[in-house]
Parts: C-alpha cells; sequence; structure tokens
C-alpha cells in the first residue's frame, strides 16, 4: 500500500507502510537497500528517484515502535527537485507536445528515436558546465534549445517553441515580428524522429535539447 500526500510545498512528503514479509526492505535492510527498490520500481514508472533522509528515518522509526508487529513503517523524504525531473519531461511528453502542434496544423506525428535522443543527451551533458544556448553544429539533425529555472521541464521547453507561432506566416512562409524557426522545426513535415534530453546545469538551470531527423527549416521550403 503507497500513500501519496501532498504536504504545503516544498516539502512533499512519501508515506509508505509495507508489510515486511513482501518487501526486501526486511532482507536487507540498509537504507541503501530500501532507496534501490523504490529507485527500480518508480524509475519504471518515470517518476523520479527518491533518496534517504536521516530525519525521516528517525520518525519512522518512532512510529514503527507504536505499531503492531509485523508492520514496517518507511519514511522518506524526497527532495523536490528531483521529485520533479521526469514530471512532463519524459519521451512521451516531448512526443505528445510535438504531436498536438503539428496536429493543429494538419502534419503527422513525430516519433521518438533513441538514437537521436542519445545524441540530445550527449550534448546536453557536454553543456552543463556554462549552460550556454550554443547549437552543436552538428550537420545530421535539426535542433532546437531552451533552458529555464525553477522547475522548467520538457514540456515548457516545447511550449516555448511552439509560442513562436504567432510569428509565423504562413503566406510568405517567414518570421513576422519575432523569431519562428524554433515553431517551425516543430511542425516540419519531414521531420520524423525526435530525441529530446534535459539536464540540470552546474547553476542549477535545466538545459533542453530537442534533435530532429531528417533535420528541417531547408531555406526556402515551407515546414508543410
Ligand atoms: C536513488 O535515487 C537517489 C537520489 O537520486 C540516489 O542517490 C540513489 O543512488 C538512487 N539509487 C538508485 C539505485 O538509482
Ligand atoms: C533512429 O534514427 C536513426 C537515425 O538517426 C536511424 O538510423 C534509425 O533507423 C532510427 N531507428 C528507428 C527505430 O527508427
Ligand atoms: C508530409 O510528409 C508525408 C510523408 O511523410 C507526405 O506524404 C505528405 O505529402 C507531406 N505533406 C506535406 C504537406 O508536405
Amino acid at each position: 500500500m503507497e500513500i501519496h500526500k501532498k504536504f504545503p510545498d516544498p516539502i512533499l512528503l512519501l508515506f509508505v507502510v509495507l508489510a515486511t514479509s513482501q518487501y526486501s526492505c526486511q532482507a536487507q535492510n540498509s537504507p541503501q537497500d530500501c532507496v534501490d527498490a523504490h529507485n527500480t520500481t518508480r524509475a519504471e514508472v518515470q517518476v523520479c528517484p527518491i533518496t534517504w533522509d536521516e530525519n525521516a528515518a528517525a520518525f519512522a522509526q518512532t512510529l514503527q515502535k507504536k505499531l503492531p508487529h509485523p508492520i514496517l513503517l518507511l519514511f522518506v523524504v524526497p527532495e523536490t527537485s528531483q521529485y520533479s525531473c521526469q514530471a512532463q519531461s519524459s519521451s512521451q511528453d516531448y512526443v505528445d507536445a510535438h504531436n498536438a502542434a503539428r496536429a493543429q496544423v494538419g502534419v503527422g506525428p513525430i516519433a521518438w528515436n533513441e538514437t537521436v535522443a542519445a545524441f540530445a543527451q550527449s550534448y546536453v551533458n557536454s553543456r552543463l558546465g556554462d549552460c550556454n544556448l550554443v547549437h552543436s553544429g552538428n550537420k545530421q539533425y535539426g535542433e532546437n534549445l531552451a533552458k529555464g529555472s525553477g522547475d522548467f521541464t520538457g514540456q515548457a521547453a516545447v511550449n516555448l517553441w511552439v509560442a513562436e507561432k504567432s510569428n509565423y506566416d504562413y503566406n510568405s512562409n517567414s518570421c513576422v515580428g519575432g523569431e519562428c524557426l524554433h515553431y517551425t522545426q516543430v511542425v516540419w513535415n519531414n521531420s520524423v524522429r525526435l530525441g529530446c534530453a534535459r539536464a540540470q546545469c552546474n547553476n542549477g538551470w535545466w538545459f533542453i535539447s530537442c534533435n530532429y531527423d531528417p533535420p528541417g527549416n531547408h531555406f526556402g521550403k515551407s515546414p508543410y
């Protein structure tokens, strides 16, 4: 049984009651065993990992003493920034946000591609030191970049690019009144494979890259 309760931000508490006989925390009692077991299950459903918290563990011990055997009570406080790391930043979130924008203008869907995603991840990782919005310079893929502080999600990044739609004039196939090339890449009909990655820079900001295969924004051509 697992009970999620939302306490006043920024503290999110996860409250877990487990029957010892069914859980590996009984067999292997170290904090790491418990955390690892949680993380494995959470990763399967793309929920962020939790960390062990000594204060919470001490509280759990106190509670456990008041409870009848054989109930084991675990009390874990995840760091909120880690908890939200996958929320709205899964591959499906990126794909859905792209395909919603594409469908709006009658363009077919784009699909996730692990090769493209691996490229995005390696490039994002290389930028964590300076967090500069500088393109990778690769010729094989199209590329949209974004960064944001706080809890900047993958979906928020795609939303930023899609918001440029208001600057795109289809009839003249040009940007009017502002940037629109991130948007045209999102809805580029021939870009059918997508890979995105998100990671936290050393300064705390989130750096996000989406790559597109084949690349869009060919000069003089319309996205659709
Ligand atoms: C679980 O997540 C925490 C927090 O990110 C990390 O410290 C720990 O190493 C993780 N364990 C596994 C098995 O991923
Ligand atoms: C993923 O994209 C690469 C090119 O970047 C391509 O060679 C590969 O066939 C694609 N994989 C799938 C499953 O479509
Ligand atoms: C979009 O691409 C598909 C093939 O992926 C093609 O059949 C279709 O004609 C294209 N649509 C436009 C408007 O270019």
